[in-house]
């Protein structure tokens, strides 16, 4: 079963400057609300309750404005600094205390997920017990990505960003692993572009035959922001769902309400805490 999420929301941002010079790229609005809320939310439908932040140093205040604490979300959130990106696997290593020897989620704070059963698909994900598990998705431009081949239902080749076509299932930026993810992430080591790669982690357990699969499919969506043309798009996308539908998608206190974390109190402190805004008028209709 796993109780811990770790959202990695460093990283460069250097292909958004000079958006990202001042404020950190997780920060910048997807439509009408910061993109960290989506994978925060994302934690939160899993029934994740234990989440680690991890934020680029000398960032740190600007992700405490907007989370001073977890409580008002009825959460436990903490946050950690990274000195430098060193790559996705390094949240393991500076989340070894957090982790506490336990299996754990990663989400990357640039990723989106939508679509119908998701809450449940995710929750089902965080009852592995062993191993490691990925989310595919079906891409039209998989050299961008991490990549999967698969043949009867089981991975047998990953690669990142291969320049040749190997596959067009790209994998997600959430992932669920067993306790062992510590120790194999400190084994690894840097690649050629000098980070360590999420791939050679994955590698390791599917050379153990301890890698699994599970799909988006169809008729759900995954965009990742890691572009500004990405960025805008995920925006049209979520201002397209919830101008039509009158929902909004990530509003974390709704989600808190409807885990039954928090109460109306939370939400009316909330409101407060926002002022007088759209998204305030969003919570009032929740009370
Ligand atoms: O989006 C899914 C893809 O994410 C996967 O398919 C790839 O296998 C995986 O490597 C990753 O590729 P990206 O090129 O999109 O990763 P990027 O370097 O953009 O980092 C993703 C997020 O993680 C971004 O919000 C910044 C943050 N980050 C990244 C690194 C390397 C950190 O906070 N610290 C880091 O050290």
């Amino acid at each position: 079963m796993i109780k811990k999420g770790i959202i990695l929301a460093g990283g460069k941002g250097t292909r958004m400057s000079p958006l990202t010079k001042a404020v950190n790229k997780q920060l910048l609005p997807i439509y009408d609300k910061p993109l960290i809320f989506y994978p925060l939310s994302i934690l939160m439908l899993a029934k994740i309750k234990d989440i680690m932040i991890i934020v680029n140093k000398g960032q740190l205040h600007q992700y405490k404005k907007i989370f001073p604490d977890g409580k008002r979300l009825g959460i436990n959130l903490t946050f950690k600094e990274q000195n430098t990106p060193k790559g996705l696997p390094d949240a393991f290593i500076l989340g070894e205390k957090f982790i506490n020897n336990q299996n754990v989620a990663l989400i990357l704070g640039d990723n989106f997920f939508y679509g119908q059963y998701l809450s449940k698909k995710l929750q089902e994900c965080t009852k592995l017990k062993n191993g490691a598990k990925v989310l595919l998705h079906r891409v039209t431009n998989p050299e961008k990505y991490g990549v999967a081949k698969v043949k009867k239902n089981k991975i047998f080749l990953i690669k990142e960003k291969p320049k040749k076509f190997i596959s067009d299932l790209a994998i997600t930026g959430l992932y669920f692993f067993d306790k062992k993810v510590v120790n194999f992430a400190k084994q690894l080591k840097p690649s050629k572009r000098n980070e360590l790669e999420i791939t050679d982690l994955l590698n390791k357990y599917k050379n153990n035959k301890k890698l699994s699969a599970d799909y988006i499919g169809r008729g759900g969506a995954w965009l990742d922001t890691g572009s500004l043309e990405d960025f805008y798009k995920t925006s049209n996308f979520v201002s397209a769902i919830e101008n039509r539908q009158g929902f909004k998608i990530a509003c974390l206190e709704e989600i808190a309400l409807l885990n039954k974390w928090i109460n109306t109190k939370h939400i009316k402190e909330a409101i407060k805490f926002y002022g007088n805004c759209e998204y305030s008028n969003y919570l009032k209709k929740l009370i």
